[in-house]
């Protein structure tokens, strides 16, 4: 890639795109007037504030980063204080301590997005604080074609090839063919080719290397529409009725994936409580698969390549008793998709902890599966 540092991306088409999910999922506290990007804020705020979740306390220190040198300098200075980073895109797969964060929060709010020649002439690069789905909403509206079941994902660029963010047969890996990061242990710029990036089910190196790398912006390879990449999740190509493996216009595919994620709570609305959640708050378990023929015929499961096979998280949960809705208190399941805890307007991380830690004990003593949390947990983890 070949950006300069520092330089946001043009913002080519940007005007005329249609409103996206997650316009309205975007924390609105970055956009308010008197926040100056790459200076500190005097007045931190609460990490609820930048969290979907709408939990967490006070950042210790808070700049906002609307370039990439502003980015950087930041970041290496904490470094050079020895204080604790935590980069923060569209805060929709975290959950911050009721403490708060004890160092410095960086809002990575760098922009634009640009299409990139290569071979066939269908690249394109995004910043890292662009929201995701703008930039599905762009590719499409530029000719690109295989990030359309990736619609309505919250959350940003920067954070897709962190968590290999993944959906509806699906993932960032597919597109991704370049990350560009900000390497804190070298302090250099590096780009990373996608091969190199350890991409796995909901995780990469940038994942499993915790505080090491900072993603500026990210490369990716599309098809020529209008048609989708082959259908691969059958409730897809049920809803859009075809089968799979099968193509249709890639913009049926967006239209219906947003319409399915609706109706399971998964496009984040700020009026609707159902839906203040990190998205699936558990990860499908990989087992082998003499642990997963001993599981109830009916559970789904997905057989994977090396032998494994991934089991429905949502279901297991159910059948153990956590039907949808679960919850007496301001921390329930949503009543609409039981793998997203909620917060129905005053839990703390403590709530949604000590929920998630019943619904993994309720799972694992009635089907001897240990769920594992999918979002970073940020200075608090389950109890045992
Ligand atoms: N199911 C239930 N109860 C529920 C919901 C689902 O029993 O409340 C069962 C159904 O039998 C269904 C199966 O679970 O067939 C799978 O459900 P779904 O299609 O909703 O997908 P998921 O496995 O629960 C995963 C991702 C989602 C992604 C969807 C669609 C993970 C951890 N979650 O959920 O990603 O949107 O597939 O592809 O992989 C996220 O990671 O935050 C996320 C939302």
């Amino acid at each position: 890639m070949t950006l300069p540092p520092g330089a946001p991306l043009a913002a080519d088409g940007r005007s005329q795109r249609p409103p996206s999910a997650s316009d309205s999922s975007r924390p609105a506290f970055p956009d308010q007037p008197g926040f100056q990007g790459g200076s500190e804020i005097s007045d931190p705020p609460l990490l609820s504030a930048l969290t979907t979740f709408r939990v967490g306390g006070p950042a210790r220190r808070f700049v906002i980063a609307r370039t990439e040198a502003d980015l950087i300098a930041a970041v290496r200075a904490a470094d050079a204080r020895g204080e604790p980073v935590l980069l923060v895109g569209g805060g929709s797969n975290l959950l911050v301590a009721d403490d708060g964060f004890p160092g410095l929060v960086v809002l990575v709010a760098l922009r634009g997005f640009a299409a990139q020649p290569d071979g066939d002439g269908l690249g394109a690069v995004a910043s890292a604080g662009e929201p995701w789905d703008d930039f599905v909403v762009w590719t499409l509206a530029h000719g690109r074609t295989g990030a359309e079941a990736l619609s309505g994902i919250p959350g940003t660029v920067g954070a897709a090839p962190v968590q290999n963010i993944g959906a509806y047969g699906a993932e960032a890996a597919d597109v991704i063919a370049s990350v560009r990061v900000f390497d804190r242990q070298r302090d250099e710029v590096r780009t990373f080719t996608a091969a190199d990036c350890g991409f796995g089910y909901r995780t990469s190196l940038f994942k499993q290397t915790p505080d090491r790398y900072v993603v500026l912006s990210v490369g990716c390879r599309f098809q020529p529409g209008p048609l989708s990449a082959p259908i691969a999740y059958s409730e897809l190509a049920h809803y859009l009725g075809v089968e799979a493996g099968q193509q249709v216009r890639a913009t049926f595919v967006r239209s219906a994936v947003l319409t399915i994620r609706g109706t399971k709570g998964m496009l984040p609305d700020p009026g609707d409580p159902d839906t203040w959640s990190a998205g699936s708050f558990f990860k499908n378990p990989v087992l082998p698969s003499a642990q997963a023929v001993r599981l109830p015929a009916a559970a789904p499961r997905w057989a994977q390549s090396d032998g494994t096979v991934k089991v429905s998280a949502a279901w297991l949960i159910e059948q153990a008793g956590f039907s949808k809705g679960y919850g007496a208190g301001p921390a329930r399941l949503s009543s609409r998709h039981v793998l997203a805890l909620t917060n129905r307007g005053t839990a703390t991380a403590a709530d949604l902890l000590a929920l998630a830690a019943a619904v993994r004990d309720g799972v694992r003593s009635a089907y001897g599966v240990t769920l594992e949390p999918e979002p970073v947990l940020v200075g608090c983890r389950l109890p045992d």
